[in-house]
């Protein structure tokens, strides 16, 4: 049986108030149409337009930045699939009958706008706009419009149904060779989750419109944010809210990065721009917004600033002299906005948009996944000018700023990988400097692997963040990233929540951070325990990786059966007469500009056999080596991850089977020595002992992995001339925290089999006790259809006491809130 010793007389030290947060960054649709609940898609018509100094790609398709970086445009929709089944458009989400409508680069509403739409109706004409797939409209709630707009025309403003079915309209008399505001309310007489916006005239005339508007009425606390996502981020128990991202931040041009000017003021005089995640916002969630949404959900606000560098990972422009002292001072301008008095020139603005009183601003992060000499002289610079003039904020660098001798406050730690990855690299805290900087794990999920947003997966994250937990004195602040999505625009995935035009879900992982930080405690207890440990689990193809072309390689088995050439990673065979195959290269430069992904010769063949995913597995091949410089990987368990996220969607290469989403463990080869690793893109973490190989050159050799519980066997021409055992993790951890009531025991179970706990505590507790519990098929994630099918269940029992037994379940997570019985453990 496995045990737990709390030793509540020994709390180690108090728990990290600012624990669990928040990371909102406007991807795959999150702001507009999302927790800004904008329901008029292109409301300033620039989505269509071009970046700024971009040219376009085949056709409307793409575009390339003056440094080169390519992205995907699609006519401003973003992703294509965001379009399926969906009429083309030129002006995206606007579709006109009997009336024309255009763009009018020249007649704009104010100086930031980049056009207006020039409509003409005929009699009877209409235009539409279709929202984020479709409006969603409740029966009896209300709904503001405005708009603005000169010209000459009758017009109704109706909400209806797909097909023209009116739900709610008003008349409005347009008049005037001046933009004027024009304010209706509209409350349909229905529900429909798909209806459409349309002014129609029926007499005809002409109009321009500058921007235009639709929210519900409804929104939280009646600061304008989407209700139910709002409500999704109040029950996680958060304490701070990290925006606006992420990559957005540095922008892949300097116009595209996020400017503090552009995200105050009123809606419709704010500069829009593109995404990194390939579509423009209005920056209507700006950040005046967010500093709200932070008062409101009671978070501390974290606000990320570009230090003067574009994303370093999408071809780079660098900020100097002038352009980077007015970074600089945008800085100032952001933090005096937020707090600034409200008769000073900032707070004055601020005053004006409803918010007389300062607002708080605890944490300033400088610049986001920035690194190397260009990012080390900029975070002097921003670190020394704003410490010395705001030295009440506290400074966080996105990299290890102390190790170049900076002065460094907190330090930003990113951490994408494999469920295996969390549960195994969850110590590395124990051995951090204790006199160091503080770490803050700013964005983290399990990306890659065969479980990706499911319960396995969460199962992984909690156990790396109890992890993290226990190392509270050294580590004070995390966040998961990314925070939302529209299920209809993938354009990053897992996410925390996901939502639709009218409705949201949480993946597992969603709730298991909920029960941690809603049961985080004041203090950390001392446990000592006693588990079982595992191994990861096989799952996957068997392949060959060389590092020349031209390699052969026959009679290829998988469990004692034939296995044929399946995916060619990179390259592809060539099959001969006598049965052999030639494994070709064909290099992709697609590959270069992808931030770690290890090195990759040029001459790599990579490619598998066998199409079914084996549990467990007898790999052999028989390969032609002619000498100790043809380097080859043996692979095992290799498997193609579900896309991380989309940067051209519509090629091939990035959809599954490539070396940027292929994990595997290898033989590997190389200068006829041997030596086992678990491989990451093209990066190898290498277990087990190295091997002189006694291969015979020039001939074929035959060369057999055989997977096992916990490591591999490799035979040489039917000798054993290798094992490897790979690093045992624990199935089940612990974690015990207090405050003056309770104590927090938090258990999580990542292996098959239920887990038989004792629990002994040194100090009396009530005998009822409530445990919430995660559990479910490790497989399972929720959706749209099913939102709810793994989620937290609370349980009462009656056994607790100073030592007692509980049941973890196969694949769970549980709290187990255990009432202190009188004050002798206070
Ligand atoms: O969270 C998604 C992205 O991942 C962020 O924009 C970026 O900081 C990281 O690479």
């Amino acid at each position: 049986m496995s045990s737990i010793r709390i030793i509540t007389e020994q709390a180690l030290f108090e728990t990290a108030p600012d624990f669990y947060g928040l990371f909102f960054e406007d991807i795959n649709r999150a702001g507009d149409g999302g927790l800004y609940p904008e329901m008029l898609r292109n409301r300033a018509f620039e989505d269509s337009i071009l970046p700024e100094r971009c040219k376009p790609l085949d056709g409307t398709y793409g575009f390339v930045t003056p440094e080169g970086w390519r992205d995907q445009f699609n006519n401003g929709e973003g992703l294509k699939r965001w379009m399926d089944g969906v009429d083309e458009t030129p002006i995206p989400a606007w579709y006109a009958r009997n009336a024309r409508m255009d763009l009018d680069f020249n007649d704009t509403l104010n100086k930031n706008r980049l056009a207006s739409l020039n409509i003409e109706f005929e009699p009877g004409g209409y235009v539409t706009n279709i929202g984020f797939r479709g409006l969603s409209l409740i029966q009896g709630q209300y709904y503001e419009f405005y708009m603005f707009a000169r010209g000459s025309v009758s017009l109704t403003v109706s909400l209806e149904s797909k097909d023209h079915h009116v739900y709610a309209s008003k008349s409005l008399n347009i008049a005037g060779t001046d933009y004027q505001r024009f304010d209706l309310t509209l409350c349909p007489d229905h529900t429909d989750p798909d209806a459409r916006f349309t002014l129609k005239s029926s007499s005809g005339g002409s109009l321009n419109l500058g921007f235009t508007s639709l929210m519900p009425r409804d929104t939280y606390k009646g600061h304008g944010m989407r209700k139910d996502l709002m409500e999704m981020l109040q029950n996680t128990g958060s304490r701070f809210l990290r925006f606006p991202g992420g990559c957005i931040v540095e922008g892949f041009t300097r116009e595209t990065a996020v400017r503090f000017p552009h995200m105050i003021g009123p809606v419709w005089e704010r500069p829009s721009h593109n995404l990194m995640w390939h579509y423009r916002t209005t920056n209507g969630l700006g950040y005046h917004e967010y500093l709200q949404i932070c008062e409101d959900l009671g978070l501390e606000p974290m606000y990320v600033i570009n230090c003067g560098i574009t994303c370093q990972g999408r071809k780079p422009e660098l900020f100097e002299g002038d352009e980077l002292e007015q970074w600089i001072q945008e800085a100032f301008d952001a933090i005096d906005y937020a707090t600034a008095p409200a008769d000073s020139r900032w707070g004055r603005l601020r005053a004006q948009a409803g918010h007389p009183e300062p607002f708080k601003l605890t944490y300033l992060e400088i610049g986001n996944e920035n690194d190397k000499d260009v990012y080390f002289s900029r975070y002097e610079k921003f670190y020394h000018a704003i410490h010395k003039r705001y030295p009440q904020i506290k400074l966080i660098s996105n990299t290890h700023t102390e190790n170049r001798g900076l002065p460094t406050q907190i330090v930003d730690e990113h951490l994408y990988s494999t469920a295996d990855t969390f549960v195994t690299a969850s110590n590395k805290y124990r051995n951090y400097d204790r006199k160091g900087p503080r770490i803050f794990i700013g964005e983290y999920a399990v990306t890659s692997g065969l479980d990706i947003g499911n319960l396995k997966s969460a199962l992984a994250e909690t156990m790396y963040l109890m992890e993290a937990e226990k190392n509270q004195d050294i580590v004070r602040l995390t966040a998961y990233a990314p925070l939302f999505q529209n299920v209809d625009y993938t354009a990053w995935y897992p996410n925390l929540i996901a939502f639709n035009n009218h409705t949201c879900f949480g993946i597992p992982f969603y709730h298991a951070l909920s029960m941690l930080a809603r049961n985080h405690g004041k203090s950390l207890l001392r446990t000592e325990a006693d588990f079982r440990s595992g191994y990861p689990e096989p799952e996957g193809l068997n392949g060959l990786i060389a590092y020349q072309s031209g390699i052969l390689v026959k009679n290829v088995q998988v469990n004692g059966k034939a296995a044929g050439f399946s995916h060619g990673i990179i390259g592809d065979v060539h099959s001969h007469e006598d049965g052999a195959l030639e494994l070709t290269s064909d290099y992709i430069d697609e590959l270069e500009g992808y931030p770690n992904m290890g090195h990759i010769p040029m001459h790599t063949a990579f490619v598998t056999f066998g199409d079914k995913e084996e549990h467990s597995s007898t790999y052999e091949l028989e390969v032609l080596l002619q000498s100790p410089e043809q380097d080859i990987d043996i692979a095992v368990w290799v498997h193609s991850t579900p896309m991380l996220f989309s940067r051209d969607e519509t090629n091939p290469f990035y959809t599954s089977w490539n070396p940027v989403y292929t994990d595997r463990y290898v033989w590997s080869i190389k200068q006829g020595i041997g030596r086992f690793a678990s491989v990451n893109r093209f990066n190898y973490s290498y277990f087990g002992t190295e091997c002189q190989l006694p291969i015979r050159y020039g001939e074929y050799n035959r060369f057999q992995v055989i997977t096992r519980h916990g490591g591999f066997d490799c035979y040489l021409n039917g000798q054993l001339v290798q094992t490897a055992q790979m690093v045992p993790y624990p199935m089940v951890a612990e974690l015990a925290s207090e405050d003056d009531t309770f104590i927090y025991v938090k258990i999580v179970n990542i292996g098959k089999t239920e887990e038989a706990v004792n629990i002994c505590l040194d100090c009396p507790i009530d005998a009822v006790y409530e445990a919430e519990l995660l559990t479910g098929h490790p497989k399972d994630t929720n959706s749209l259809d099913k939102p709810d099918k793994i989620c937290p269940v609370s349980r009462t029992f009656s056994n607790g006491a100073g030592s007692f037994t509980y049941l973890a379940p196969a694949y769970s997570f549980s709290v187990l809130k255990l009432r202190k019985a009188g004050s002798s453990c206070i």
